[in-house]
């Protein structure tokens, strides 16, 4: 098949490790699926955190051609993780911008996407993922009340079949990413856009625009409109909040 799935008990970072085959020269199909990882990394430098075999967290290694845009590459990962949780059955589900997914308004899990420069004229991406199977037992009620698990809402998922469902989904969204862009991917995001129309504060370099949430360009950037105008926003180094 066009994956190769290697798994381990425990690593630091499935990201990280990928990062260093990629730099390698590992092949794009290669997946890293960890029962535990020891330093998992979120966006912004935050940290990911689950109780061992609580979550599903895996990374794939893909390679682009040089010249491809990559931006809107996380969100397109977000809209297969919906499609394959779908057709699972399970319902509920949008995505916040830029790469957090969500299930009944609470986060079931985020997307990193980091990106080396391939010694061939292409660029690697490590497309690492996360989703809450479980309730984990270091949420207290505040956390409990932000995050949601798969099995809340359907029992007896196994971690195996959600990974299967979610990477065949991958290789759809990634084959028209390569070919099309993402323009050719923006309006299935906009059927999961969670803040469409809500009150947003938007938090930039440390400085924070309110407005009214919008939809998103061909690139992925969001819209917001604000008293001084109509920002776009990259996802990058950007935080999005409800207001
Ligand atoms: C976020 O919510 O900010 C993104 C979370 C991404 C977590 C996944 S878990 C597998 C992969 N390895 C990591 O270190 N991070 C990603």
């Amino acid at each position: 098949g066009r994956f190769d799935v290697d798994h381990v008990t425990s690593c630091d970072s499935t990201n990280t490790q990928l990062l260093t085959r990629a730099e390698r020269g590992s092949g794009a199909g290669t997946v890293l699926v960890a029962d535990q990882q020891t330093a998992g990394r979120g966006r912004r430098g935050r940290q990911w955190q689950s109780a061992p075999g609580s979550s599903l967290t895996f990374s794939l290694l893909w390679r682009f051609p040089r010249e491809q845009r990559l931006e809107g590459l996380s969100l397109s990962v977000g809209i297969a993780i919906v499609h394959a949780l779908s057709d699972m059955g399970i319902r509920e589900l949008s995505l916040k911008w830029p790469n957090d997914i969500w299930l009944m308004g609470r986060k079931l899990g985020g997307v990193l996407v980091e990106v080396v420069h391939g010694t061939h004229g292409d660029m690697a991406t490590v497309i690492g993922m996360g989703l809450n199977l479980q309730r984990n037992p270091d949420w207290d009620e505040n956390l409990g009340a932000s995050y949601a698990a798969l099995v809340e809402l359907k029992e007896g998922l196994t971690r195996e079949a959600v990974l299967a469902a979610i990477l065949r989904e991958l290789l759809a969204v990634l084959d028209v990413f390569a070919r099309e862009g993402f323009a050719a991917l923006a309006d299935e995001w906009m059927r999961y856009h969670a803040m469409f129309g809500s009150e947003v504060s938007i938090e930039q370099s440390g400085l924070v625009r309110h407005g009214r949430c919008g939809g998103i360009d061909a690139l992925g950037r969001l819209e917001v409109e604000t008293a001084e105008g109509k920002l776009r926003v990259f996802g990058g180094e950007v935080s999005l909040r409800r207001r």
